[in-house]
């Protein structure tokens, strides 16, 4: 038992993580947005929950992940919060909430952890973010790193496209790595590079490194639920796999649905309340047909 009461013999902390990438137990982790999809993943097992700004695209539809608001993560930490009981909790830091300096990165992390119940924080981006990175290790607040295609770089990058490929490249991603691994960050997501360069940073850091489109040799794997569930409306890119087509059992249910509706099969008698019998007789007296009948 902790000092607070809870049960923490098995929940997921950053030193968790670090214990699995020494006994070589991958690490799972999947985002989630609400309520109901943090519990089923939390209840399912996976080790680490990303509150990520994702939830820009796959929940709010804007057309990337920049816009999304402090405001708007913080509505959905909390769903989150009040679903998972052992997985670490990580809430992405959107953009802009931690470009403007390190004070305001430092305050926003604060939020996450007091107003969210986050654990940790994610910030994306390399060797540039080393010293904003400490101050906010210096508010004791754990700090998960993100490289490779970082999607909030989008218009630097010149789209999504896959990173670290040519030899330069190579080496700026080790140098970030490394620098990560020193400055302290309690895991690392590679994102959208090519799996042998993945394998090298794997190999090379202490640090546990979570795959995204990085190859089967990082230290644990994460997809966004809505790739992994089947509830996108494009084509997923190489690196999804669906395990299952959630959208189309729902769009099946929902047609099932309008058609039991409009045939006038939903709801049926089983689904209706009734009076008890006594009131049901009185009420059958009292309606407007039989008061009709007695005039
Ligand atoms: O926001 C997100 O979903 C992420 C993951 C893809 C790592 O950052």
């Amino acid at each position: 038992m902790s000092v607070t009461g809870g049960d923490s013999r098995h929940r997921i902390s950053v030193q968790s993580l670090r214990e699995k990438k020494c006994k070589r137990e991958p690490i799972v982790s999947l985002t989630a947005y609400d309520y109901a999809t943090a519990r089923l993943a939390d209840e399912a097992g996976v080790d680490f929950i990303l509150v990520g700004d994702s939830l820009a695209q796959v929940v709010l539809g804007y057309e990337n992940t920049l816009p999304v608001t402090m405001e708007e993560m913080l509505h959905h930490m909390r769903a989150v919060r009040r679903a998972v009981h052992r997985a670490l909790l990580v809430a992405d830091m959107p953009f802009g909430s931690y470009h403007c300096g390190k004070r305001q990165a430092v305050e926003n992390a604060v939020r996450f952890v007091k107003d969210g119940g986050a654990e940790a924080v994610k910030i994306e981006g390399g060797a540039s973010r080393i010293a904003l990175i400490r101050q906010i290790l210096d508010a004791e607040i754990p700090v998960v790193g993100h490289i490779g295609l970082t999607p909030q770089s989008v218009h630097r990058m010149g789209g999504y496209k896959v990173q670290g490929k040519t030899a330069a490249a190579i080496d700026a991603l080790l140098a970030s790595a490394v620098a990560l691994d020193r400055a302290g960050v309690s895991a690392l997501v590679l994102e959208g590079i090519p799996r042998e360069v993945a394998a090298r940073i794997s190999g090379e850091v202490a640090t546990p490194t979570i795959g995204i489109g990085a190859g089967p040799e990082c230290d644990g794997q994460i997809l966004v639920f809505h790739d992994l569930a089947g509830l996108t409306f494009h084509a997923p890119p190489k690196f999804v796999r669906r395990f299952c087509n959630a959208g189309e059992l729902i769009s099946e249910a929902i047609r099932s649905y309008c058609d039991e509706v409009r045939g006038g099969g939903f709801p049926s008698d089983a689904e209706s309340y009734h009076l008890p019998r006594e009131a049901g007789r009185a009420n059958a007296e009292t309606t407007p047909a039989a008061a009709a009948s007695r005039k």
